[in-house]
């Protein structure tokens, strides 16, 4: 889903960790990129807190703090996940926290920015859905990977307060009962 937003990084010259359980599609992923030897793959799973951490911890070791993050980490893992990035973060990093479309549901709070990521420049992007020839669709993984790499790319914070909910959307959550 993300493959292009990594790509998109490391084209733009920043020096890109990519993490994910596979090692096979993560060196896939690191070979098909514009500079492969300057990009490191991460095998780590998040729900592991402690290799989470190793994990990160390695590669802020090897790369410096982390100035630009893309989040896309299940809700229950969150808590666990988001204090082990906050610990490699340079201070004011740019954060880019993808959340479902759940997150935009009508009535749902727009939620705050994690306490855990309080200093950085965080902005929430939700995926939401596009029109297609037959009705509404689910974002293709272009679409999503394009929309993050913008927000990531914005040079001020890119969060913008709207009727539809917390941050950026990629394509539309409403009206609601659009949904594919
Ligand atoms: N609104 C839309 O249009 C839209 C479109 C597409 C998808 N989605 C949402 O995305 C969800 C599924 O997307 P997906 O199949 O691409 O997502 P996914 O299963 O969450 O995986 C996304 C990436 O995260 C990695 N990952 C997953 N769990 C991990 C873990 N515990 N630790 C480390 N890395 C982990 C995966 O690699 P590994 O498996 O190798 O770890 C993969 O690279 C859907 O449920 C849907 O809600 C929404």
């Amino acid at each position: 889903m993300l493959s292009g937003t990594v790509r998109g990084l490391v084209a733009d010259g920043l020096r890109t960790a990519v993490a994910a359980r596979g090692e096979a599609a993560l060196r896939a992923l690191v070979r098909s990129t514009a500079h492969p030897a300057r990009t490191l793959a991460l095998a780590t799973d998040y729900t592991d807190t402690r290799g989470f951490r190793s994990a990160l911890e390695r590669a802020r070791d090897e790369l410096g703090p982390f100035r630009t993050v893309v989040l896309w980490i299940r809700t229950p893992s969150r808590d666990t996940a988001l204090p082990v990035v906050a610990d490699v973060l340079a201070a004011g990093a740019v954060v880019v926290d993808i959340r479902g479309s759940a997150a935009a549901a009508p009535g749902r709070a727009r939620p705050l920015p994690p306490p855990d990521l309080a200093g950085c420049d965080h902005r929430p992007v939700v995926l939401g859905f596009a029109d297609g020839p037959d009705g509404t669709r689910w974002l293709t993984h272009q679409e999503i990977a394009d929309g993050v790499l913008a927000a990531a790319r914005a040079p001020a914070p890119a969060a913008t307060t709207t009727d539809d909910g917390p941050g950026r959307v990629i394509g539309r959550v409403r009206p609601w009962h659009d949904r594919p």
